[in-house]
């Protein structure tokens, strides 16, 4: 009972979305905990094998929200100094943390390394010998894995598709051997895992099936050589229902059946990266309907969102679902609905039909809880909405409208 109508008022949980609008204002992201939950409940019973489930912060990294998968047991996928911070801040236990990213710089790595965590994602030479230079500066060893590149099409969108050759992700799987058996000779390396990720937005898994049996033949010829491990790391991307007449949410069963098959002879512990299965459909971004307009044939449904505060229609076209937060059997029309920005990139819907919805009103953008306030920008200096957490029939402020006085928080003249 995440997001639902009753009597045409759009409600999050047991809380009219219409009055969180009242006491918070627009725009808004507001999030189901209880969603939050279900996603995590539902993927972590999909495995009979040990398994960590590290959720990739990038995807929302508010602190309330990080917190509530801590207290399920998650771990943390992070990729920058920023989201460890914020991951060990919300209580996430450092073991269960792992660090992806292509440009770690050393203090990342010293951060990582002081803090204990599980392992870091290695994606090239010159990273592993960082890696092993900054642990001997601080005479420890550091747990590693290697993100290896398979060379797999996930077949999504090109700017999220990251595991083939031509993408700076991952070291490439023919050369991942010769990099293992150079970690083994470093003094200050630990081997730990294997890892691999190589998109998002997967509606369909068997991308990353076909990934580790890639990965699996790599283990084998590496175990002939004395390397084993600890953890393999299948990565994150595992897709969610944007357009409910277009997409099929695949099935976390198969899934996990086809992963765990995978890696049925080796004796290691399953991770995983998932971000936005956990929490895309738990959140919306509600914005006030401000003006109508008519250009020639076009009308246009201006908000006072923007792709500031959510960019992913402007960046990768995607679609999401809009609707009245209050229906009212109103006359639908066919529109753009854009926000406030100076580009004409800012829209979060074009042709759209939606019930007409009047100025002063309100619009909800659904599936805005992966990459929505995460991605949020201050561009045409507008302070990033506020955050809002539901969980049951309460609701709590889990981020404060950013003020004017933030916009300028560290400048002078
Ligand atoms: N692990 C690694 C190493 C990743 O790079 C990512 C996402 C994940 C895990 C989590 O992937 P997920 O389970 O959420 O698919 N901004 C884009 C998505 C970028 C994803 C980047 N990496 C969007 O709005 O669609």
């Amino acid at each position: 009972m995440d997001f639902h109508y009753k009597d045409g008022q759009l409600y999050a949980e047991d809380v009219k979305v219409k009055e969180i609008v009242k006491e918070v204002g627009t725009p808004v992201y507001i999030y189901s905990k209880a969603h939050f939950v279900e996603q995590f409940n539902k993927f972590d019973k999909a495995f009979k094998r040990e398994h960590t489930i590290s959720f990739a912060v990038k995807a929302n990294s508010n602190l309330a929200v990080i917190n509530v998968f801590a207290k399920l047991g998650a771990g943390a996928d992070i990729v920058s100094k920023g989201e460890l911070f914020r991951a060990l801040k919300a209580g996430v236990d450092a073991k269960k943390i792992v660090f992806s990213g292509v440009a770690k710089r050393d203090d990342e790595i010293e951060y990582a390394i002081e803090n204990d965590i599980m392992m870091i994602n290695v994606e090239s030479e010159d990273e592993l010998e960082a890696v092993n230079r900054v642990a001997q500066k601080l005479s420890k060893k550091a747990r590693i894995s290697l993100r290896v590149n398979p060379d797999v099409d996930p077949k999504t969108h090109p700017y999220i598709s990251t595991g083939l050759k031509k993408n700076k992700f991952g070291v490439p799987h023919n050369e991942a051997f010769d990099l293992y058996l150079k970690a083994k000779e470093l003094p200050n390396i630990e081997i730990y895992g294997i890892q691999f990720h190589i998109g998002s937005q997967l509606l369909d898994t068997k991308p990353i099936y076909d990934a580790s049996l890639k990965i699996a033949e790599l283990m084998r010829a590496l175990s002939d050589k004395g390397i084993e491990f600890k953890v393999v790391d299948v990565g994150g991307g595992v897709g969610i229902v944007y357009n409910e007449e277009e997409d099929k949410e695949p099935s976390i069963d198969d899934y996990a059946k086809q992963v765990e098959e995978a890696f049925k002879d080796f004796n290691i512990k399953l991770v995983f990266e998932p971000g936005r299965f956990l929490v895309g459909n738990g959140g919306i971004l509600v914005s006030e309907v401000i003006y109508h307009k008519t250009n020639g044939d076009k009308k246009f449904l201006i908000v006072d969102a923007g792709m500031n505060d959510l960019l992913r229609p402007s960046l990768y076209n995607a679609y999401h679902k809009i609707a009245p937060v209050e229906k009212q059997n109103r006359e639908e029309i066919v529109c753009d609905i854009v926000g406030p920005i100076c580009e004409t990139g800012d829209f979060f819907g074009r042709d759209y039909k939606i019930e007409d919805v009047p100025n002063g009103e309100y619009i909800a953008v659904f599936s805005a809880g992966a990459y929505g306030f995460t991605m949020a920008s201050n561009y045409n200096s507008r302070p990033r909405p506020a955050e809002v957490l539901v969980d049951g029939d309460s609701f709590r402020v889990v981020r404060e409208r950013e003020t004017l006085e933030d916009l300028i928080k560290g400048e002078t003249i």
